[in-house]
């Protein structure tokens, strides 16, 4: 199932939060049994005295300036430029305006006593067709944006690539054309060579799984193609990409030692019964979703779980493929937002499996379900699985649409996503003391952005962002973040 199926199937569960501007809906039980914590427990979480207090948002999300400064057409502008693609017509032509107005959103992180500040690249600022010639302006604004958040003493945590590949590549095939790893490789070492003396740590990619299957195989966010083969060789020069550009990254970013991750989209799998057949879909579940672009880089293979020799035929494997996909990531990224129940499904030719989302907890208005102790069972379970690797938590957060109070604009009441955050933080706090090696977290996300097919009908922000105006109201939670960054507790 995918995103918009998750959206319409809970939309009736979900209807009588989304329907609630302020404050809390019926059904929504604060400490519920597995769900919200019961204030008295918050104290009870620590974390290390180092943790990097963070947000997290993306290129294409939130800068506008689809044409500004040299940039190229990426695949997101053709996408949204094209009628019917996204809810409302929206684009990211504008979003949050923050190429011309990233002070003021850095001077927010500085306020909130953010840490660390994830952010992406447009390789259309850099290179605008993909490959050649070097656009400068594209790289001095990335440059000046560096420098800004280190005058405010927050560490820069450099997204490579999520998801606005450059559209000239998509006409010579995209992702599944092999050849485009040697150009991202090309790219990465770029942007390496010249803002790697000030940016130390790099995600490569932003949840590989989800632009290569949502963008090649459902169709639902850009390019649009509908073919799980060209999911399938999507994703396996998306692998090679990964391997080769942290290589080349490594030898550009000679000044500083760079800390090289990735960030995947993970979701703890929940076998749907206890049999056999539901608990090895599961296992399929984790391999293809979670972890088919970590351990390839780990260990230069394809999960096992995930072997169909009518698979690996697609992917047109080459000699000496694993050795160009093996690299021995610094740390690795989990973007985390809820859990799967998975059953097996034999009509599934590709996967096998059935995947569906639970209701149990509280709906967010994007349709998915809370549930924190996910966050705890995915970080252990990688933790476990890859030998106790550095962690951080690249993202997580949740859509509610609460506005600016009418009687006092100043304020957005949006208790929900507090309670969401400390639900979270709780059970990842949990996941440390259990031994899990988790360096950092980032609230996804900083402001309300454009929320790819969605547009701007989410709203995930800390921050309310008025899209008429660009006014930007720091929300509720907002402010409980920045007191918890500053404290480095969750009673405050
Ligand atoms: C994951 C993606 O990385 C981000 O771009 C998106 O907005 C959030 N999840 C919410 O869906």
């Amino acid at each position: 199932m995918n995103r918009r199926q998750f959206l319409t199937t809970s939309l009736a569960a979900a209807g009588s939060a989304a329907l609630i501007h302020h404050g809390l809906s019926a059904s929504y039980a604060p400490g519920a049994e597995g769900l919200l914590v019961p204030a008295a427990d918050l104290g009870n979480a620590h974390f290390p005295s180092n943790f990097l207090w963070g947000t997290a948002t993306a290129s294409y999300q939130v800068e506008g300036a689809w044409k500004e400064d040299g940039k190229g057409e990426s695949i997101w502008d053709r996408f949204a430029h094209t009628t019917g693609k996204v809810k409302g017509g929206d684009t990211g032509d504008v979003a949050c305006d923050s190429y011309n107005r990233y002070k003021e959103d850095i001077a927010i992180m500085k306020q909130l006593n953010m840490k660390s500040c994830r952010f992406s690249i447009a390789w259309t600022r850099i290179q605008p067709t993909g490959t050649g010639e070097v656009n400068q302006k594209g790289l001095d604004f990335y440059s000046r944006f560096v420098d800004s958040l280190l005058a405010a003493n927050i560490r820069p945590m450099c997204t490579v690539f999520h998801w606005d590949l450059p559209q000239a590549l998509e006409d010579q095939g995209g992702w599944p054309n092999r050849d485009l790893y040697k150009h991202f490789a090309d790219y990465a070492g770029i942007v390496a060579k010249h803002l790697g003396d000030r940016v130390n740590t790099w995600a490569i990619f932003n949840e590989p799984w989800v632009f290569t299957n949502l963008g090649y195989y459902l169709g639902i966010h850009a390019p649009g193609k509908k073919d799980y083969k060209l999911f399938l060789k999507a994703a396996h020069t998306v692998n090679l990409a990964q391997g080769e550009a942290f290589r080349a990254m490594k030898a550009a970013s000679s000044k500083a030692p760079s800390q090289i991750g990735s960030a995947y989209s993970m979701s703890p799998p929940e076998p749907a019964t206890e049999s056999e057949a539901d608990k090895a879909a599961a296992d399929r579940y984790h391999a293809i979703n979670n972890v088919f672009f970590l351990e390839t880089a780990i260990h230069g293979r394809y999960p096992k779980a995930f072997v169909t020799d009518e698979a690996h035929e697609v992917m047109a494997i080459q000699p000496g493929d694993d050795k160009i996909m093996q690299v021995p990531l610094d740390w690795v990224g989990i973007n985390y937002y809820n859990r799967h129940i998975i059953s097996n499904n034999p009509d599934d030719k590709w996967t096998g499996f059935k995947d569906e989302m639970p209701t149990v907890g509280p709906i967010t208005y994007m349709g998915w379900e809370v549930w924190p102790k996910g966050i705890y069972d995915i970080v252990t379970r990688i933790s476990k699985e890859y030998n106790r690797p550095i962690i951080e938590i690249t993202e997580n957060g949740c859509s509610y649409l609460d506005g600016p109070l009418p009687e006092d604009p100043s304020r957005v009441p949006d208790p929900r996503r507090t309670e969401y955050y400390q639900g979270h933080l709780a059970e990842l706090a949990r996941a440390i003391k259990d031994g899990a090696d988790v360096r950092g977290y980032h609230a996804w996300s900083l402001l309300d952005n454009y929320e790819w097919a969605e547009g701007y009908s989410q709203r995930f922000g800390l921050v309310y962002v008025d899209f008429r105006d660009q006014k930007r109201t720091i929300k509720d939670s907002g402010h409980w973040y920045g007191k918890v960054a500053a404290a480095n507790r969750l009673d405050v």
